[in-house]
């Protein structure tokens, strides 16, 4: 994906892509190294170079990234002595070998600035002045000792460390945030940047999905630039998929699409990506001037300010007109320089001081809708055909496990990361079952998910609630023993490992320390088990058998049954086969009905699933307020849906002929609504006001069908919650459906001429909201046909009609 999705960032203007360089898949186990297939970092940055892009090398190696651990690799916490991101003599000697290790592949890649390369700024750490304090002097120095480090490779472009304000020089501290207008670097020699604006959010399983908007998103950077910015980052441009558990956490979701320009996919989102490609080629057009001058600032009054900046040799100028206000739109009056209406919550760039030529709040690029539409495959059936094998424990729920330990042992120290799984199993004797017929079983743990057998039953799973510092809780069940020896087998699971804060690294996971405790029926006796002799095991046995690699099964013990599918059974392997979706849109896996697992595609991981973990129902706004102030979750969607139904399959995972999906549910799923889907372009929506013109588009060779909205007048809401305001033009609709059905695009001026009158009132500014439905060709072809009255039981000519359109 990476020529296409460069190729989008450069057309969307970008000019410098950055990105992290994640430690724990290049190094996974210590000193052996990993740069093949989508780790060759080398290709991406040659890649990011062919197309005439500069590159920002964010070596970290510390990343956060809600990636997991952070991206470092799980062994260095085993290594006696080490203490992560500190003044600690053998951190820092791995921390240096991984650096230099980078460094030098770029420098002999000649990736480098001065080599010809496109690398211009490389970071070392990241956000450590965010967590700095609780380390104490030892932090500091490590500051020091990080700067010092990177300084000596002598790597000819200068090194940046972001949100650090004590910054050694020369290190150039950098700003990460929704806003940095108000940031200084500490070295008043430093150029003012910006690594990291915020498009949008992460998403944990059992959250809703963060919205930000075009308006806000463009507002900021119009600011930053206002206010002497140079250099900014979009965090993220493109989020993509954490395939794998290379999402971090605890319980962050697979999807990371980031709500940014570039959605998961690889497609524009709209209107945030057009609405920026305006707003870069602006401040392009400007630049020089930005560049080279000091502005100066003058207040108009009511958090008005007009920004000058002033060639003075050539008399080139360029002015930025910002209102800060949150409610108040402004009408500007700059005499000769004309007069500018300036809504709230904007910023207005003005070539020469005299003409507008951008205002972050007038969006004219068309929303788009997305939608998931039924795969076209040729010859793929209605319904997928499963077959399915039960995970194998016939060891574990009999005790029996690689090692024991007299305690409870910490997840990632005893697994290193190797699976999400580990099982803790522990045997009891009873004499007296009296006390024990509907006792407790009591069991205290770190998270992030546990399950719990007793005597191979399962008695309950439980999980936390997905939300931060929610991933430690008390299971507590209700349990029968039987008289002579009882095994207690605990499956805990992980859910991605923690990624921020100080000294995150040491954030338990697991049944650590417990207590897990048996209570008898009469509260009356506690046998506390946590230090009983405990067995374990690392990871599944289907894991280790290599069920979700269909051409690589190890032991032909396990079997893959046709008969009987299970559902909604707990620890069961699913095993189909599909043909690729026809043509070239984005391909997904709706994986509703199922509960919690891991997913492959032709063995290769598309991440964890877990539809089952549905979002808040309450926390949504119909519509999303651009002014005012972002926060994470000012602007949510999805609630009461599951926080991820569909799961992205990379067509490069995809073959031409037949594809194995192998599906490991944990919780208790029904396989039979999964379905693979293409993403796809389903109703656009467009607004525009009088004066300007209307654009409506279907990209993607799409046709405009149904109007489904028009109004002109003063027009309330959002794309999909479009309503008519207090006055309307009564032909709006006819003249849109008019100019715009059955094309693949249209524009229309505004203009009570063309629309028809409205009757506003005289302080209302009119304008036009549209929202149209898009059609696929193949479906339009086969209305025509269909009112021709054709017979079109046979699904052969569909599939036919669909695959030229498709293909050609
Ligand atoms: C920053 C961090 C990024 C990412 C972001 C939130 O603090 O540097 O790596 O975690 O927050 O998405």
């Amino acid at each position: 994906m990476w020529p296409d999705l460069i190729r989008k960032a450069k057309e969307g203007g970008i000019d410098t892509i950055e990105t992290y360089v994640f430690w724990d898949h290049h190094e996974p186990r210590p000193r052996e190294y990993d740069f093949s297939g989508n780790l060759d970092f080398i290709r991406f940055f040659k890649t990011v170079q062919e197309a005439g892009l500069y590159a920002i090398l964010r070596i970290g190696p510390y990343v956060c990234a809600e990636w997991n651990y952070g991206g470092f690799p799980v062994w260095l916490h085993n290594m006696p002595g080490i203490q992560l991101r500190t003044d600690n003599a053998v951190y820092k000697s791995e921390m240096e070998t991984f650096v230099a290790k980078i460094v030098s592949m770029c420098q002999e890649a000649k990736l480098f600035g001065p080599q010809g390369g496109p690398i211009i700024f490389a970071q070392i750490e990241n956000e450590y002045g965010n967590v700095m304090g609780p380390y104490g002097e030892a932090g500091k120095s490590y500051v020091k000792w990080c700067a010092e480090m990177a300084q000596n490779f002598s790597i000819g472009v200068p090194w940046i460390m972001c949100q650090q304000a004590d910054a050694p020089q020369p290190m150039i501290n950098t700003c990460n945030g929704f806003y940095c207008h108000n940031f200084q670097p500490n070295n008043p020699k430093s150029p003012k940047m910006w690594t990291e604006n915020w498009s949008g959010g992460f998403k944990n399983w059992g959250g809703q999905d963060p919205h930000r908007t075009a308006e806000d998103l463009a507002y900021s950077v119009a600011l930053f630039f206002q206010t002497g910015g140079v250099l900014m980052n979009y965090y993220m441009y493109h989020g993509g998929t954490n395939f794998g558990r290379s999402s971090g956490g605890p319980y962050i979701a697979t999807t990371y699409d980031y709500d940014a320009p570039l959605d998961e996919y690889g497609l524009p989102s709209q209107p945030k990506y057009g609405h920026l490609v305006q707003l870069h080629a602006a401040l392009k057009s400007v630049q020089k001037i930005l560049t080279s001058t000091k502005p100066t600032h003058q207040s108009v009054g009511n958090q008005v300010n007009l920004t000058t900046f002033l060639n003075n040799a050539t008399g080139e100028k360029v002015c930025f007109l910002s209102n800060t206000n949150v409610g108040q739109d402004a009408n500007i009056d700059l005499e000769q320089n004309g007069k500018y209406f300036v809504p709230a919550w904007s910023v207005s760039i003005l070539a020469g001081c005299n003409k507008e030529i951008y205002n972050t709040a007038k969006v004219n690029t068309p929303t788009t809708v997305m939608v998931k539409v039924p795969n076209r495959a040729e010859k793929e059936p209605a319904h997928l055909s499963w077959t399915w094998a039960a995970e194998p424990m016939s060891d574990t729920l009999h005790g029996h496990g690689q090692f024991n330990a007299m305690k409870l042992l910490e997840q990632k120290e005893t697994t290193l990361d190797a699976s999400d799984y580990l099982w803790y199993m522990t045997r009891v004797d009873i004499d007296d079952t009296s006390s024990w017929t509907n006792a407790n079983l009591f069991v205290n743990t770190t998270g992030h998910v546990l399950h719990a057998y007793v005597n191979g039953e399962l008695i309950g799973s439980q999980w936390g609630t997905g939300t931060e510092d929610a991933y430690n809780f008390t299971f507590i069940k209700n349990v029968t023993l039987q008289r002579g020896t009882n095994v207690i087998s605990l499956l805990s699971a992980t859910v991605g490992l923690q990624n921020y804060g100080s000294f995150f690294d040491l954030s338990p996971a697991g049944i650590v320390g417990g207590p897990v405790k048996l209570i008898s029926n009469k509260n009356d006796v506690t046998m506390d088990l946590s230090t009983n002799q405990w067995s374990y095991k690392v990871g599944l046995n289907g894991e280790a058998e290599k069920l979700m690699d269909a051409g690589c099964q190890l032991r032909q013990s396990i079997k893959w049954s046709t008969d009987g599918l299970p559902i909604s059974k707990p620890m069961t392997w699913y095993k189909t086969t599909f043909q690729a979706p026809l043509g070239t849109e984005p391909v997904v896996v709706d994986l509703q009905g199922m509960g919690k697992g891991q997913a492959w595609v032709n063995g290769q991981s598309i991440g964890r699933y877990w539809p089952a973990f549905l979002a808040p129902k309450d926390g949504c706004n119909a519509t999303c307020d651009y002014r005012g102030v972002y926060s994470w979750d000012n602007c949510m969607t999805n609630c009461g849906n599951p926080t991820q139904r569909w799961y992205h399959v990379p067509r490069s995972f995809l073959r031409n002929d037949k594809n194995t999906l192998v599906l490991f549910e944990e919780m208790g799923g029904n396989p039979t609504q999964v379905a693979f889907k293409t993403v796809t372009i389903g109703a656009v929506c467009s607004t525009a006001y009088e004066g300007s013109t209307l654009e409506l588009s279907c990209q993607g060779g799409k046709t405009l069908s149904n109007i489904q909205f028009a109004s002109f007048g003063d027009p309330k809401g959002t794309c999909q919650s479009f309503s008519k305001g207090s006055c309307e033009s009564a032909t709006v609709m006819s003249v849109v459906q008019k100019a715009c059905t059955g094309k693949e695009k249209c524009s229309i001026n505004i203009s009570e001429g063309t629309l028809g009158t409205s009757n506003c009132a005289n302080d209302i500014t009119r304008r036009v909201a549209v929202q149209a439905v898009c059609e696929d060709k193949t479906d339009s072809i086969l209305k025509i046909l269909r009112s021709l009255s054709l017979d079109f039981s046979s699904n052969q000519l569909l599939k036919k009609i669909s695959y030229l359109w498709r293909t050609f």
